[in-house]
């Protein structure tokens, strides 16, 4: 006979619902205060809840708050360029942040900040259980390396984007590959080249 836990009734998506409902209703959070009062959204994550790439990002920025959808602005323009350079579609891909609200004035996140909204990021990697996360930026690089076991490789981003790293989790192996912020390649026309060949590299850990 089968045995089923209450975990077997519950859908990832159920999963995922709850989480937005935790950040909603957030307190003791400066940025969830500043949220309410400027009548704009958390943004939670998008995409398949059966990705087997995770994308994070640091934290929403003025149209993601406005629509609740990362990267959906001049970021996120490039994220969808590089990821049509792989003919990757968005929606095969989990796309989201350490920080769920957005900082003010797009400042970069506080260590507090991360404290606070970091433990709904391990939540939303444990219910998707992805092959691969790939990093965006310094900030989700540091804490996605220490938080899966792998602060002995940190170093400066300049010399681990597109590196893949492998670590046990309590899903399985899991690969982590640390890339630049698509930001930084609005304006720099040869880190986007970079993040075009590093992006290579995550075509062929989807396949
Ligand atoms: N930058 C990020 O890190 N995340 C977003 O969602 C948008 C811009």
């Amino acid at each position: 006979m089968t045995t089923t836990t209450p975990r077997d009734f519950v859908s990832r998506t159920d999963l995922m619902r709850q989480i937005k409902d935790e950040i909603l209703n957030l307190t003791g959070s400066p940025l969830c205060a500043e949220r309410i009062r400027n009548k704009v959204f958390p943004v939670i994550g998008e995409g398949s809840h059966e990705a087997k790439i995770m994308f994070v990002g640091e934290a929403p920025g003025k149209n993601e708050a406005a629509t609740g959808r990362p990267f959906c602005g001049a970021s996120g323009r490039v994220l969808d360029e590089l990821l049509a350079s792989i003919e990757l579609p968005r929606t095969e891909v989990y796309v989201t942040n350490i920080v769920k609200d957005r900082p003010t004035a797009n400042r970069d996140p506080l260590p507090e900040e991360i404290v606070i909204y970091g433990p709904f990021l391990d939540r939303q990697i444990d219910i998707i259980q992805p092959k691969v996360i790939a990093t965006l930026g310094r900030f989700s690089m540091s804490y996605v390396m220490n938080r899966y076991g792998l602060s002995h490789e940190l170093g400066q981003i300049s010399n681990l984007h597109g590196r893949v790293f492998t670590t046990a989790t309590s899903f399985g192996s899991m690969k982590v590959v640390p890339l630049f912020h698509p930001a930084v390649a609005i304006y720099n026309i040869h880190t986007k080249e970079v993040l075009m060949e590093d992006f290579k590299k995550l075509k062929k850990l989807s396949a």
